[in-house]
């Protein structure tokens, strides 16, 4: 199988991950079978610059008609609003209709506290759609903003989260290590106070994932604001987590900070066939040129886009690699205490492979 693989590395270290990432599929064992052909595209600050749009169209029809998936790096905002900018990545999960985000949170196995978990968060709607609006009022200004939850968006996340306990709990048949032994997903909403809205996304969720396909698949709800005081006091209880987009995005920016560094947390943007491994982290222009950024988050997420794109194999050798990297501790990045460079860290990980 040959897959079509769009390259946007975007702005600041995100010139110095996406190469990675190419790298590690070209490096993959000839025994998988699968072979890459790579497209170079354009989105960022810098193309915006250059060119006065941030997301070219061509870069959104080279994906939607010649890409099988694709590895985004990072854009960097301004902090003030520049006329005519708007983030790419949230303008290409549109226009691709990229419905999930996926964030797979992991700390080593030998950790002290080990934590496996993956959050699945919708991506489309809730607060996130972005309907505002302000008015004067006896109390002085008022400002409104649409919470929308539509049974269908539920429905499609909690069938894909089902659909990832499921897999996850395959790639632990298959032997991968892990701290959980039968696959769980939980369900996180506020429905105590929006009845309606969070309502709808609980009762969707709990109908979706009842399906026989998952009958293996334990089911549990918490709500979000327990959930974050449970996130952070006994982590390894998660499995797979979902989510309507606000609290989905609140909990993976908080689930990421319980294994250390942003430099090692992955994501994907997952439609209907499509998805976009995109490391979750920023630009960070402090550190741009210096060949010390992390390279674990994107190679991380070259592997969960493959697992996406149906090619599990591939990702579990991507996954061993990198684990075996950070088992051994000894060619670390500075952001984890080491000194090694992101070319060495990226040497490592290519021989383990
Ligand atoms: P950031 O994630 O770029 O950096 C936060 C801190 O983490 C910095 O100290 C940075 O050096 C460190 N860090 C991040 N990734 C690392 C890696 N791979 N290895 C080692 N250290 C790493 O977030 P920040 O500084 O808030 O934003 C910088 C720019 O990135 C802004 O323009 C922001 O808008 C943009 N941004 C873009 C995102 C995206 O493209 N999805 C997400 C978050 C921020
Ligand atoms: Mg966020």
């Amino acid at each position: 199988r040959t897959l079509r693989i769009g390259l946007i590395p975007g702005d600041g270290i995100g010139k110095e991950v996406i190469p990675a990432g190419r790298q590690i599929l070209e490096a993959l064992p000839t025994s998988l079978k699968l072979k890459f052909e790579f497209v170079d595209l354009k989105a960022g600050f810098e193309t915006f610059e250059q060119t006065g749009t941030a997301l070219p169209d061509k870069t959104v029809e080279v994906l939607r008609n010649e890409c099988d998936g694709a590895l985004f790096g990072a854009v960097s905002s301004p902090s003030t609003a520049v006329k005519g900018y708007s983030s790419p990545i949230v303008a290409l999960r549109k226009r691709l209709d990229l419905y999930a985000n996926v964030r797979p949170v992991k700390s080593v196995m030998t950790a002290m506290n080990p934590i496996d978990m993956v959050i699945v968060r919708e991506n489309t709607e809730d607060l996130y759609v972005k309907e505002e609006k302000t008015y004067d009022g006896p109390e002085g200004k008022i400002a409104e903003a649409i919470k929308r939850i539509s049974q269908k968006a539920s429905f499609r996340i909690a069938t894909m989260a089902g659909e990832i306990a499921l897999r996850r709990q395959k790639i632990r048949e298959a032997g991968a290590p892990s701290i959980h032994k039968s696959p769980l997903v939980t369900i996180t909403h506020k429905s105590n106070v929006l009845s309606q809205t969070d309502g709808l996304f609980r009762s969707t969720a709990r109908e979706a994932l009842a399906a026989t396909a998952f009958s293996s698949v334990g089911v549990e709800e918490q709500i979000v604001d327990s959930m974050v005081y449970k996130l952070f006091r006994q982590p390894e209880t998660y499995d797979v987590i979902v989510a309507p987009n606000l609290y989905g995005d609140i909990l993976s920016d908080g689930a990421a900070a319980l294994v250390g560094s942003l430099g090692l947390v992955p994501s994907a943007n997952v439609g209907e066939g499509f998805a976009i491994g995109e490391p979750c982290h920023g630009s960070a222009p402090d550190i741009q040129g210096k060949n010390i950024a992390n390279p674990i988050a994107t190679l991380r997420s070259v592997a969960l886009m493959l697992e996406f794109l149906n090619e599990e194999a591939a990702a579990a050798k991507i996954y061993a690699a990198v684990d075996a990297n950070l088992e051994e501790g000894k060619l670390l990045s500075p952001d984890l205490g080491g000194t090694a460079t992101t070319t060495q860290v990226v040497e490592d990980i290519l021989r383990r492979l």
